[in-house]
């Protein structure tokens, strides 16, 4: 067994002392967005500290707990705290939450964030499909496939041609319209941070292809699809990054308008499981 297999075995092995879910969906909460765990009917809470090789996370809105439980009648495993790469964590510290959820049996991960709105006719509060993502080294580039591949995990080369599984993407349209939700798709950049980008960047940003920016899920997204999990991911736009007509960042507002948005992607992640 791979060191990184092993590890991963060792971590589920700790979670499988507090719980015996079975689930085959993940679901990895992003800034501002930690209260769609509460509408998990929670079986087991876990501190990631009582998991071995999670990371500690830092971001205040992160708790750091692994929650067994059902979102309506599926079952589910929620990772509430994610790593993000500014804050210094490794890129294999940063995946390996979405390597558990494969060690614990999920196939199919579902991923959220708050990200900067590009798209000029979009506005804040927006809820955006993960259609595409950009990943270009300056950016953010950053791969967690770096280095000699883990035969164990996955292939050398992992496919991209459709990283979020169209048929996941058609079921989050067909659930947001039933609920009559407006539901963008678009694209995702990915950038390093933590400092916000400037006027010039976003203008070349949006020119190259993103609807939306931020620092987060690519690379979960890229080693969930090493793993050949089929992937869904969400962005909620909670600032807008229009370049002639910037405001101030102000990250208890964006953590605000993450808040606001939430009752409303609780809803459609709740639909979107419901139909797997
Ligand atoms: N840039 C990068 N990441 C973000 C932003 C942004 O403007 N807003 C929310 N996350």
């Amino acid at each position: 067994m791979s060191e990184t297999a092993a590890k991963m075995h060792e971590a589920a092995s700790a979670v499988r002392v507090h719980t015996r879910l079975q689930a085959r969906v993940g679901i990895v909460l992003g800034t501002g967005l930690g209260a769609l765990g509460k509408e998990v009917e929670a079986e087991t809470r876990i501190a990631y500290s009582q998991i071995p090789h999670m990371g500690k996370t830092s971001v205040q809105s992160h708790s750091g707990e692994l929650v067994a439980g059902r979102l309506g009648k599926t079952p589910v495993f929620v990772l509430e705290g994610r790593l993000h790469f500014y804050e210094g964590h490794s890129l294999e510290d940063i995946v390996f939450p979405v390597r558990l959820l494969k060690a614990l049996g999920c196939d199919t991960v579902i991923l959220s964030n708050a990200a900067g709105g590009l798209n000029p006719k979009w506005k804040l509060g927006d809820i955006m499909v993960l259609d595409d993502h950009i990943n270009l080294p300056g950016l953010a580039g950053v791969s967690p496939l770096l280095g000699p591949n883990d035969d164990a995990l996955g292939p050398r080369f992992p496919d991209m041609s459709a990283p979020y599984d169209p048929a996941l993407i058609k079921k989050a349209v067909t659930a947001a319209r039933k609920q009559k939700l407006q539901l963008r798709r678009g694209v995702y950049v990915m950038v390093t941070g933590p400092n916000l980008e400037t006027r010039a960047e976003y203008r070349m940003l949006r020119n190259l292809g993103a609807d939306v920016v931020g620092m987060s899920t690519v690379p979960e997204v890229i080693a969930a699809r090493h793993l050949g999990m089929k992937v869904a991911a969400f962005s909620i736009v909670t600032d807008m990054c229009i370049p002639d007509e910037l405001e101030e960042a102000n990250i208890e507002k964006i953590i605000a308008t993450a808040n606001k948005a939430e009752p409303r992607l609780t809803r459609l992640v709740k639909a979107l499981v419901a139909s797997l």
